[in-house]
């Protein structure tokens, strides 16, 4: 999708369709309320053309509520669609994201092609400029890659309509939503990617693409060099499939940054995971392709920070494996060496993810990482915690925590945090070895995930993000194809992009 900012009047703008946002003014909660739905645009045009069916009450601006007028009075517009972004009061960034994402959606379903968007006056400039932006890219994307049917709908061209004194800071945002939501995007197609069409060497493959393609550093690692590194935890996870794990290592070192912090990224990699010898039931097993993502987002997140370009020094590691059953797999009760020297009994071959991220972690710190995050889809038991609304977020540190709480705002993503104090190690104790890898009991399974990292990562500030509920979508809404949804990349920039100089 190309993007650009245009500064002409509304009326005389030549476009397929003009995409207008609206409120509702109404400040009456009650329900059978009547709406006062008000456009947002720096010009009466679209009021005027609309006027008749908002008065008549047809569109009450309700949230991702659309209209659709032909031939508007007095626009040179071919079609004008309005969009609700609910109450006036509460309309900010994230309805804009929606909204914009929805008007996308709307298009495509019509195989309309380019649009235009007036962008709300109201709010914060850059800020909306860059919501509307995201989800208008977000909402382009669709999931239907290997369909002998697909109609190819995506949309070539976007405008945004600004007011000229409103250009500069238009533009910024524009542009960072657009190269924000295209990073995702990246993620959410290396996700929905099949096991046999993404294993873990093809994973480092588009890796690698993509780090040549934005100026970053990558490199690979093969087994040997697993081994030689003592990554006694990942490789087991890795012996029972017939593909080779790799390690991805991703390095970006902008010029002027100072020497700390250096931001060490990493995530869970599993192109496909069936339980190992712990073998998952067959309902739903197909979705564990997505066991990817957190891996995936950090590499989206790798992308943007390239392209966005924060004064700060970053450090990416995807651990890339199967998680297959075999003649050589690992089998509960195994004892396993991590690279930090921690002995792990293997209770339950299916809690893999840790594993791998065990030596991951351990890894970005020998590399000079001085602040970690991993992403993960680690638990299902994070789902039955939180829902489907927010994903879990984990720390040791209370003020990297807040620095990525505080960024929340910007990416409109929603994590909640949980504990993971000592009081909760016991869980993870075993008489064999150091640690084991599932809890004592059933309760609490997505914190003893987290405590069993947490041993990983020493004094280093860290945040765990688990995102098993919400990297995955199983039916579509208005602003979004259903399918991976590529959380956390954007919450994960702008937490990197917190510590730039
Ligand atoms: N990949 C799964 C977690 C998962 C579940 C992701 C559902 C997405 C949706 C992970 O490797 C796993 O299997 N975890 C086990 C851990 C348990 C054995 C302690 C789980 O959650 O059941
Ligand atoms: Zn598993
Ligand atoms: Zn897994």
């Amino acid at each position: 999708m190309k993007t650009e900012l245009l500064t002409s009047p509304i009326d005389s703008l030549q476009s397929e369709l003009l995409v207008v946002f609206a409120v509702n003014k109404s400040e009456n909660t009650e329900k059978d309320a009547k709406a006062e739905p008000a456009l947002l645009a720096s010009d009466g045009a679209a009021a005027k053309a609309a006027a008749d069916v908002l008065t008549l009450g047809d569109f009450k601006a309700e949230a991702n509520e659309t209209l659709l007028l032909h031939a508007p009075a007095g626009l040179a517009a071919k079609r004008l669609l309005l969009v609700g972004l609910g109450k006036e009061k509460k309309a900010g960034a994230n309805e804009l994201r929606k909204a914009a994402g929805t008007a996308v959606r709307f298009a495509k379903a019509k195989g309309i092609r380019s649009l235009a968007i007036a962008l709300p006056e109201n709010l914060d400039i850059a800020s909306s400029a860059r919501a509307i932006a995201e989800g208008a890219v977000l909402g382009d994307y669709d999931s239907d890659t290997y369909r002998s049917d697909r109609k190819d709908r995506s949309i070539d061209s976007l405008s945004l309509i600004a007011s000229a004194a409103n250009k500069d800071a238009a533009a910024a945002g524009l542009n960072e939503g657009t190269i924000i939501a295209e990073s995702q995007n990246f993620a959410r197609f290396l996700i929905n990617e099949p096991g046999n069409y993404l294993t873990p060497t093809i994973l480092g493959e588009r890796a690698k693409k993509m780090a040549s393609e934005n100026g970053l550093k990558c490199e690979v690692y093969s087994t040997e060099k697993m081994q030689e590194l003592k990554m006694g935890a990942f490789l087991s996870v890795a012996q029972g499939s017939a593909e080779p794990p790799a390690l991805i290592v991703l390095t970006y070192e902008p010029e002027g940054a100072p020497a700390e912090p250096v931001m060490g990224l990493v995530g869970k990699g599993v192109t496909f995971d069936t339980g190992g010898i712990s073998l998952k039931p067959a309902d739903n097993m197909e979705k564990m392709k997505y066991d990817m993502a957190g891996g995936a987002a950090m590499l989206g997140a790798m992308q943007a920070i390239a392209q966005l370009k924060p004064k700060v020094k970053v450090i990416c590691v995807v651990c890339a494996t199967e998680n297959m059953p075999d003649g050589k797999a690992q089998k509960p009760g195994d004892v396993q060496i991590a690279m930090s020297g921690k002995s792990i009994e293997v209770i339950n071959t299916d809690a893999e993810g840790r594993l791998v991220l065990a030596d991951g972690l351990h890894y970005a710190k020998t590399l000079g990482a001085t602040r970690l995050i991993n992403a993960a889809t680690l638990t299902g038991a994070v789902a039955i915690a939180l829902g489907q609304i927010s994903a879990g977020a984990f720390s040791n540190d209370d003020e990297a925590y807040e620095k990525f709480a505080s960024g929340l705002a910007a990416s409109g993503e929603r994590f909640w945090r949980l504990p993971c104090d000592d009081e909760y190690r016991d869980q993870i104790k075993s008489s064999i070895a150091d640690i084991q890898n599932t809890g004592l009991t059933r309760y609490g399974g997505a914190i003893n995930g987290a405590m069993f990292l947490k041993e990983f990562v020493g004094d280093t500030p860290w945040i765990h993000l688990d995102i098993a509920a919400l990297a995955w979508l199983d039916s579509e809404k208005p602003w979004t194809a259903k399918g991976p949804t590529g959380v956390a990349v954007r919450s994960i920039f702008e937490w990197v992009r917190s510590y730039a100089e």
